[in-house]
């Protein structure tokens, strides 16, 4: 197993957030994404300390901002030269998103012989496959260290067929400072379903069992997520779990190269 993994780029970022641990922990306007430093009250950290970082890392990432004010703000910032990639968010409450999800884990069947699991401490193994999957569908994987749950609290939920083959996995994290606007809420994404099994329900499935199970372990008030504007399949699955998406939030990464980061 590779303890960083995916482009060159993503593997320094990884290892730059394990090393900024201790203070992302401590620091309640930013939160620790694993493949990407995330800026949830920027202007609580100051425009010049974000300029700094953004010329350590080259992508950086603001959590559910206003779409209105803040990309033109983060343009001015950053200049033409950058990509501006952003996301829809998602925000459901915990009374609605489990039942929803308890509506989905009922009525998404898989065949005889697959085995759906959700891992506090996954194997090297485990990690790897998740690794490759997320990478195979587009989706930047989080370094191993943040998989253990070495950062922050993090389940993974896994699904393999009958030949033990990895298909589908989804990631749930408890990333939020307690002292953050997102206190209590869990973070929950990554979900990839191999190509061959699309449009089976797997990815409600996969989405919905990672929040139940990870509402287990933490009892989180609230579920936040993220999806492409163009991600139909993505918005489709997290609306089915109960989260709606806010009409004025989006997260916005900074890019500097020309590398498509993560979906
Ligand atoms: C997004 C993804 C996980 C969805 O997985 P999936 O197993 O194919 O999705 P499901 O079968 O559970 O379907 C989810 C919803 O999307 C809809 N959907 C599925 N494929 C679709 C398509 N090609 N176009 C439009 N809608 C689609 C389904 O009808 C369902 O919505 P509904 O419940 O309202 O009917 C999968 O496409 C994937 O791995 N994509 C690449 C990685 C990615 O983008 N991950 C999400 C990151 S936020």
């Amino acid at each position: 197993m590779a303890e960083y993994y995916g482009t060159d780029l993503q593997i320094a970022i990884q290892k730059r957030m394990r090393e900024r641990h201790v203070w992302i922990e401590r620091t309640p306007d930013i939160a620790n994404g694993g493949r990407v430093l995330n800026f949830v009250e920027p202007e609580k950290t100051g425009w010049d300390r974000i300029r700094e970082l953004f010329a350590e890392d080259h992508v950086i990432s603001f959590t559910a901002q206003p779409l209105a004010t803040t990309m033109p703000h983060l343009k001015a910032t950053f200049g033409d030269n950058c990509q501006y990639p952003y996301w829809n968010v998602f925000i459901g409450n915990v009374q609605r998103v489990i039942e929803a999800c308890n509506a989905v884990i009922a009525d998404v069947s898989t065949p005889m012989g697959w085995q759906l699991q959700s891992l506090e401490t996954p194997t090297d193994d485990q990690i790897s496959e998740v690794q490759k999957l997320n990478l195979a569908t587009g989706i930047a994987p989080y370094p191993a260290f943040y998989t253990r749950g070495e950062a922050v609290p993090c389940l993974t939920t896994c699904l393999w067929n009958e030949l033990g083959i990895m298909v589908a996995t989804a990631s749930a994290n408890f990333r939020y400072h307690t002292n953050s606007r997102f206190s209590g809420h869990i973070f929950e994404g990554s979900v990839s379903v191999a190509e061959e099994c699309r449009g089976m329900g797997l990815g409600k499935l996969l989405n919905a069992s990672v929040l139940i199970d990870s509402h287990k372990l933490y009892n989180w008030v609230g579920a936040v997520a993220q999806a492409r504007p163009d991600n139909e399949p993505s918005r489709r699955m997290i609306e089915a779990c109960g989260l709606e998406m806010s009409p004025d939030l989006v997260t916005i990464s900074v890019v500097a190269s020309d590398e498509e980061f993560t979906r």
